[in-house]
């Protein structure tokens, strides 16, 4: 087909190649093509943020992010995501509901806490600013965010 592309990224630590067409988005990349559903399809219009993936590290929507746009970078979604504060967190305060929403605020704090271990309330309510949750009014996510931020700083000490 003269519209497709071959793509190839490191997804999760691992070289991902696939033929696809140029208009694909990076959510139907990830879910339809890697089978990596963690991501979530929300909006689709980049509103509600659970499409939210890592690319080189920071934060990206995926549904508003043709594949062909992260070329040659490194992606990672909540399934390269190993097991750490952050999760545990989410756990002990019970901040995950339905949990829709959860992946993607999981790779924001994520990568808010890589570049600044010690994010102040404020930074950690922008780092979440992009991210809808329908459940649980963000008491708890914010509770277990500065418990991750909190218990990831002691583990660094
Ligand atoms: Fe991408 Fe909602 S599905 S921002
Ligand atoms: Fe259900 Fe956030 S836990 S949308």
């Amino acid at each position: 087909m003269p519209d497709d592309l071959l793509f190839s990224a490191a997804v999760n630590g691992a070289r991902a190649r696939r033929l696809i067409p140029a208009s694909r988005s990076l959510l139907d990349l990830l879910r339809d093509d890697l089978q990596l559903t963690g991501t979530r399809h929300g909006c689709d219009v980049g509103d509600c943020g659970a499409c939210t993936v890592l690319v080189d590290g920071s934060p990206r929507l995926s549904c508003i992010t043709l594949a062909a746009e992260v070329e040659g970078a490194e992606i990672r979604t909540i399934e390269g995501l190993p097991w750490g504060p952050i999760h545990a967190a989410f756990d002990r305060h019970v901040a995950a509901q339905c949990g829709y929403c959860t992946p993607g605020i999981v790779l924001c704090l994520h990568a808010l806490l890589a570049e600044q271990p010690a994010a102040t309330e404020a930074d950690l309510r922008e780092s979440l600013g992009s991210n809808i949750c329908r459940c649980t009014g963000y008491t708890k996510i914010l509770d277990a965010a500065r418990d991750a931020r909190d218990a990831r700083a002691r583990e660094t000490a």
